[in-house]
């Protein structure tokens, strides 16, 4: 009997091409499975394509509410970026991915899954983990890691086989989109020095096609998630994607780094992620007034290690799970509302307001209405120095070569 093998298929040439070579060279029945999370894939096109290239089925999976819900809004619930600055659209969108060609898989009694990322990128990773945790029993093959076709090799082994492509010029970069971001790599940005090519920009406007005026607007959160702007509840694709182009139009949510791909490559890659810049700098502003000092600190060591296992594909860990579990129950007060001003590229926040707000204008003022009771603090400052001080006589002190520079410095006529 023929064995059935499913395949991530974006209907595009290099998708499009392993759809046939894993019949002519494996043998294999194949399943096609197009995920959608928002980067609205050409589905008619991948559909002829998939005929002509001999799929038995293209399914289009709509992902694009569970991806919110239970991929990127805990990562934002964490205020997840890694190494800084990468809100993890790609990273996150692999475990679901991963997690739905499994599903399919069973569902068709298949042996294997396919995908077509190349041996040098992360996304291979995340998706090999995620697959072989899921289902140890399925076989993967990684397509372009097989046949490492060129563009050219693709283009005539397509048209040998009757696969319509598309008549476009080469694309300059290798993009990644879904509703939490566009992430491009390749072509000229592999120059760290180059300023990125104008063409790179999809999502964003340059600085100066943004509207002079600024926009305002409030984001509200229950639980630290997001579910209203300007007082409108609305569904989380909805909202996410009025961020996303409200943030473009105003020129908000470029991000430029180079970063250390889990392969141990360095790689220079360019981000438009509006929608995932204003939300998490929204939610951290709210976690100033909802959380302590102590759950802010440890939050935010959880924020990095929780991007570090996103980026490099260890979603479905027991690790994963503890630090899910503490952002979780950490997010039980992070009810409120933030306003926030787009203007020319830039991002403000211009106020804030918690239901179970932890500040208190009654202590903070310098007001007639202070309750602040600055004589105790003379008291907690003899506590919180004692041990400094105790160390600094006994032990800092007598070092003659004084690396704080603690002895006054001898004068000139000494
Ligand atoms: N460097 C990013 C990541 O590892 C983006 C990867 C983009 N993927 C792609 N197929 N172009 O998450």
């Amino acid at each position: 009997m023929t064995e059935k093998i499913v395949l991530a298929y974006s209907g595009g040439l290099d998708t499009s091409v392993a759809c046939k070579w894993l019949q002519e060279t494996h043998g294999y029945e194949v399943h096609c499975l197009t995920v959608d999370l928002g980067n609205l894939p050409d589905i008619e096109g991948a559909r002829l394509r998939g005929d002509e290239a001999g799929a038995v089925e293209v399914e289009l999976a709509d992902a694009k509410e569970d991806f919110l819900n239970y991929f990127v809004f805990p990562a934002l619930q964490a205020n997840a970026l890694y190494q800084g600055e990468y809100p993890l659209a790609t990273a996150l969108g692999r475990p679901l991915i991963a997690k739905l060609l499994v599903d399919k898989a069973r569902a068709v009694g298949a042996t294997a899954v396919a995908h077509g990322c190349t041996g040098k990128g992360n996304d291979q990773v995340r998706l090999d983990i995620a697959i072989s945790t899921l289902a140890p029993d399925l076989k993967i093959i990684g397509t372009a890691r097989e046949n490492e076709m060129s563009r050219d090799a693709a283009l005539a082994y397509a048209a040998e086989h009757g696969i319509t492509v598309r008549q476009t010029a080469e694309a300059p970069y290798s993009t990644d989109e879904n509703l939490w971001g566009r992430s491009v790599e390749c072509g000229e940005l592999e120059d760290p020095w180059a300023e990125p090519p104008a063409d790179v920009w999809e999502w964003t406007r340059n600085i100066e096609d943004t509207p002079a005026d600024a926009v305002t607007l409030e984001v509200t959160f229950e639980q630290g998630v997001p579910v209203a702007i300007d007082d409108e509840r609305l569904d989380p694709v909805t909202l996410v994607q009025r961020l996303s182009d409200l943030g473009g139009e105003h020129g908000v949510g470029r991000i430029d780094m180079v970063e250390d791909r889990v392969v141990g490559i360095k790689s220079r890659e360019v981000y438009e992620a509006p929608a995932a810049v204003i939300l998490i700098a929204a939610h951290k502003q709210l976690e100033q007034l909802t959380l302590s000092k102590a759950q802010h600190r440890m939050k935010a060591r959880v924020a990095d290690e929780y991007a570090d296992l996103v980026y490099g594909g260890h979603w479905f860990s027991a690790h994963h799970r503890d630090l899910a579990a503490y952002v979780q129950s950490s997010q039980q007060d992070v009810n409120g509302t933030v306003r926030i001003q787009l203007h020319r590229g830039n991002l403000r926040t211009l106020g804030k307001q918690a239901d179970h707000s932890l500040y208190s204008k009654e202590l903070a003022t310098y007001g007639d209405d202070d309750l602040f009771d600055q004589k105790a603090a003379q008291g907690f400052i003899k506590l919180h120095g004692l041990a400094v001080q105790v160390q600094a006589h006994r032990q800092l002190l007598q070092d003659k070569r004084d690396p704080l520079h603690l002895a006054a410095p001898p004068r000139e006529d000494d």
